[in-house]
This record gives C-alpha cells, structure tokens and sequence, in this order.
C-alpha cells in the first residue's frame, strides 16, 4: 500500500523494524479470531493456549533452549528489569556485588543503578578502542560475593559483539548466574544459550520486524529469579498478566520466518554494511568508522564527522528522506548515550558527531547509493583524503 512514506529510505533498524506482513497477518488473526483468554478453559481459551504454547517452543527452539525456559514480557526493557531485580532479590543473601559494562543499555544501567542505592557494589567494565570488553577483566573482577554478570549481546550503538561464550564459561566456572541482553542479536546472529553458558538472555520483538510491546525472557531452569510484577500468576507465577497472545503470535512468526535465513542475511547485510563504509571513507573527509571492522553486527555502521554534529546529519538525511540515528534512541531522541566512544578513542568535543546507520534486509544497493550521494552532499566535500578507520590515529587527523 502506499503511503507518503513508502518512498521514505529506512536505515534505522537498530531503533526499531517495520512489522512483516506474514507477521501482521498473524498478529490481526490472533486478534480477530483467536481472542480467547489463554487461562479459560473454552474452546476459544484452549486455542489461545495452544498458540501460547507452540509460539513459547518456537522461540525456546531458536535458542536451543526448552520451553519451559522461556517467560514472555512486554519487551527487552522489561525483560532486562526482571533480570537483575529478579536475580538480586532472589541472592542477596549469597552476595551483593554484580559486573556490568559500561556500554549497556539503559534497561540493564538503571537498575544496577537502583540497587546500587540499595547497598549493592557494582563493577563497571571498561571497553576497548573497538568497544569490546576483556573476559580477563571479568574474571579478575569476580568477588566471593558476585553473584550476576551482565553483558550485552552486541551494543545497539555501534555493534560491537562481545566475547560472550568466553564470559559465560568464566561465570560457569566461578558459578556465578550470567545475563546477557540479546536485544540487538537476536535473529540477526545464531543464539545458542548452552553452548554460550548463558543463564538469562533478553529477546525483543520490535527490533525483529514483530510488533512492539512483546518480548522474553530465557530463564535456565535451575535459576531463580524472584517475580518482579504479580497478580494472576500467568507464566507459572513468573510475569502475572493476561497473555499477549497477538504480540506473541507476531514474534513466534517473525522468528520462524527470520530464523532459516539468519546466516544469509548476515551475509548480505555485511557486503552492504562494508560497500557504505569503504564508499564514505574513501569519498569524505574527516570522518571516523567506530568500532571493529568485523566483530560487529552485520548492518550496523557507526561514523564520527570532524564538522558536523550527529543531530545535523540526522534532520538533513531526514530531508533527503533517509532515516538513521544520532546516539541511542533509547534515549528518547537524545545523543546522549554516546559517552562511551572516548573509551573507544573519539576525541573529546566529537561524541556527539556520531551516526548509527542500522541496516535492514529490505535496503538495497541503490538506497546506499543514495545515501552515500546524500552524505556527499551533506559535508560538500567529495575529496579523498585524511581518511581513519578508528584505529588509534584520531589525534594525526582529530586535533584542532
Ligand atoms: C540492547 C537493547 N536492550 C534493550 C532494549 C529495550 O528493548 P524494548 O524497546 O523492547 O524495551 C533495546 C532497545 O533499543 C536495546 O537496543
């Protein structure tokens, strides 16, 4: 169907995804025809119950985990909150000190920063010049009394993926419990919760082309994590609430609808992802590629321009009809959030001149063309020169 947006250019992925069709057809159906309450014992009940439950295998088998392990919530800030208050609260008896990093997403930072009120002690890993934490750093940091660690997936600003199944073996050993906040993976890298030693693990909807306001929570079954909303004790007393049947019916669809084709769109994404960046770097001056050049989602680029600011940059692209993001839009519009890129070696003065361009398997050869036209246009500069990868020569080029 058109609509004055249909010929709108869409590279922010990471903030959210349009919702499939297949998946909207399902959503529409669940809500049309199977809109029983999945805890009535009806006919119109039982199907909400069966579709719960085949959506709740569905989403276990794509992260080789069981059913039973899967806990669905409106989302991954929900999901995050109920994994570090859930986890506090059910061992505080055992210790008080959690590790972090220093990248995560509000949804995990406010929470440690809650309990930290509270009397706990929170750890703090640093990130290196690509965004990435050391496991070595994890382990020294590790107390008698750690009893969580929490470490993103992959970062939603500039994608840096993280060692995880290196951090999970160091918390199976030390037998501490290990939450990782999937959000930004989930579907786009495969996910194998045993083979990663992962305890928790955050899955959204909205950012795999389902619809917002659904999302899970993995939780291993020999983990106790204290329920965090209560009422009706849906989901074995885990999440009270009527289920969201619609909701869970879209991301079980989109899930097995992305899941076969995870390493090919990978594949596609990271040829695009790299066409853009190799084009920007080799046509425009003064402009920084952060982060790793592989060990990082497959459609995320992230630049820092010398002139202009990231929010420029986004209003201008907005007017050619592109639409990336400056900082995190977790931040409601914000650039905050982008703190973190000194650690990673951007100058001082430069955090908010960054862009996140997000990929989506929908964009095209021609649309990057567009967009590397556009920021052509934009900076007025089409000359090959000074141009960085982030790789420690900011100061040669960055100092004015
Ligand atoms: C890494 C990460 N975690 C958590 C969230 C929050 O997820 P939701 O918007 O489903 O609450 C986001 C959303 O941007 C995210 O990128």
């Amino acid at each position: 169907m058109m609509n004055r947006f249909s010929h709108y250019i869409y590279m922010d992925h990471g903030a959210t995804t349009p919702v499939l069709k297949e998946v909207a057809d399902s959503v529409y159906d669940a809500m049309t025809l199977y809109y029983g309450n999945a805890s009535e014992p009806h006919i119109l009940g039982t199907e909400s119950r069966r579709i719960l439950e085949n959506s709740r295998r569905t989403i276990a088998e794509a992260i080789n985990a069981s059913p039973e392990e899967i806990v669905f919530t409106s989302g991954g800030t929900e999901s995050n909150n109920m994994a570090i208050f859930g986890t506090a609260e059910a061992y505080f008896r055992k210790g008080n000190h959690i590790i972090t990093s220093e990248i995560e997403h509000p949804a995990v930072h406010i929470p440690l920063r809650i309990l930290e009120n509270e009397g706990f002690k929170i750890t703090y890993m640093p990130i290196d010049k690509y965004g990435i934490v050391d496991p070595d750093e994890i382990r020294k940091s590790i107390r008698p009394e750690t009893i969580l660690i929490s470490i993103m997936h992959s970062n939603n600003i500039m994608g840096a993926i993280q060692p995880i199944e290196e951090i999970g073996e160091i918390a199976r050993q030390a037998g501490i419990i290990f939450h990782c906040d999937a959000v930004q993976s989930y579907m786009n890298i495969p996910i194998d919760v045993k083979s990663l030693n992962v305890d928790l693990l955050t899955i959204s909807g909205h950012k795999v082309y389902a619809p917002k306001g659904i999302g899970a929570l993995y939780i291993r079954n020999s983990i106790k994590t204290a329920p965090q909303i209560f009422g009706g004790g849906q989901e074995k007393g885990r999440r009270s609430g009527t289920e969201n049947i619609p909701g869970i019916t879209g991301l079980a669809k989109s899930t097995e609808i992305l899941l076969p084709t995870i390493s090919k769109r990978a594949q596609e994404l990271r040829i695009l992802r790299d066409y853009i960046r190799d084009a920007i770097l080799s046509q425009l001056d003064g402009v920084i590629y952060n982060g790793h050049l592989e060990k990082r989602l497959p459609g995320n680029i992230n630049f820092t321009f010398r002139d202009f600011t990231g929010e420029t940059l986004v209003k201008k692209l907005d007017e050619y009809g592109i639409a990336v993001s400056a900082g995190s839009a977790c931040k409601s519009g914000s650039t905050e959030g982008n703190e973190f890129l000194l650690s990673m070696g951007v100058c001082q003065g430069l955090t908010r001149n960054s862009i996140r361009i997000s990929l989506g398997f929908e964009n095209t050869r021609e649309e990057a063309d567009y967009l590397i036209d556009c920021l052509k246009e934009i900076c007025g500069k089409d000359i090959k020169s000074s141009v960085i990868c982030n790789n420690g020569l900011k100061e040669k080029y960055f100092t004015f």
